[in-house]
């Protein structure tokens, strides 16, 4: 059965999301929201700056689910922020996904300006069409800021987070203060070599699971919410399929030892987009 975890706010949120970033739009995006939700998935992880908002809606539409069963985050980019469009981008996000509310809305990043799209981001989460606000990509530094300035709590952060880059010390910032962690490039990413790593494939031949299972199963097993992407039918269920085994905590460490401390993605305090 899968696992979910309340957020600050109350809200329910399931801890394994499609991710997807760079799933090309169109029949690609489609076909992957709906595999995925046709097989057990209930989150998908999109943001305007992926370019597939309209495809993500269309696969939601043809699993047929209804609109409760299902959790859809998308999130304000740079240009919206810098320019203050908060609100006139979120509309557009709905528009194109074709739904009438989203379950979280995040900043996308700490783009200069981001301080007023989080008055937007509550605006907007009053207007009840975000069950829930968070940001993305913020350090502890953008977290504190935030926290002096505002009513609302964040529900969430979402950050880089692989064994290969764990970021375990802002996780547990971030859990100190109720927020959950996301992790975006769960397995790695594309730069590494990390599902190729002997550690993962013994750890996995004990329960008869992959490396990209059982990283999956070990983030979950953090507490942290694990969006993996992948534009293959296979993978997306085998990423679905990490309900039915526990790694101990001598396997937990051992994943953990991976980590090499360096960012396959751009760093938050010096990014140029
Ligand atoms: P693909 O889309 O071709 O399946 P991350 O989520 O860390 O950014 O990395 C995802 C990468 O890992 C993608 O390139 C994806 O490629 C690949 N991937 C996703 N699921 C699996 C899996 N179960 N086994 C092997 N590779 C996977």
């Amino acid at each position: 059965i899968q696992s979910t975890i309340t957020l600050n706010n109350g809200t329910v949120i399931p801890q394994v999301g499609l991710g997807v970033f760079q799933t090309p739009d169109g029949d690609t995006t489609v076909n992957a929201v709906q595999t995925a939700l046709e097989n057990g998935y209930r989150h998908i992880d999109t943001a305007m700056i992926y370019r597939n908002e309209a495809s993500v809606g269309e696969g939601i539409r043809r699993a047929g689910l209804p609109r409760g069963d299902f959790f859809v985050t998308t999130k304000l980019w740079n240009d919206d922020i810098r320019a203050h469009r908060g609100k006139d981008a979120f509309q557009e996000s709905l528009d194109r996904l074709g739904l009438d509310y989203v379950d979280l809305y995040l900043i996308h990043w700490p783009a200069d300006g981001w301080q007023q799209a989080w008055d937007d981001l509550q605006e907007i989460y009053a207007s009840g069409r975000a069950k829930a606000i968070g940001v993305s990509n913020f350090q502890k530094h953008h977290i504190d800021e935030l926290l002096a300035n505002s009513d609302v709590l964040p529900a969430v952060d979402q950050i880089e987070s692989s064994p290969q880059f764990t970021n375990h010390e802002l996780i547990g910032q971030l859990r100190s203060k109720g927020i959950v962690a996301e992790a975006w490039s769960p397995l790695g990413g594309t730069g590494g070599n990390l599902l190729g790593s002997p550690v993962l494939a013994e750890i996995g031949a004990k329960y008869g699971k992959s490396a990209a299972q059982v990283v999956i199963r070990w983030h979950i097993q953090r507490g942290v919410v694990v969006l993996p992407k992948s534009t293959h039918a296979e993978r997306i269920k085998q990423n679905f399929d990490v309900f039915d085994f526990n790694l101990t905590s001598e396997d937990m460490t051992a994943i953990t030892a991976l980590n090499t401390g360096k960012r396959n993605g751009a760093d938050p305090d010096n990014f140029d987009f």
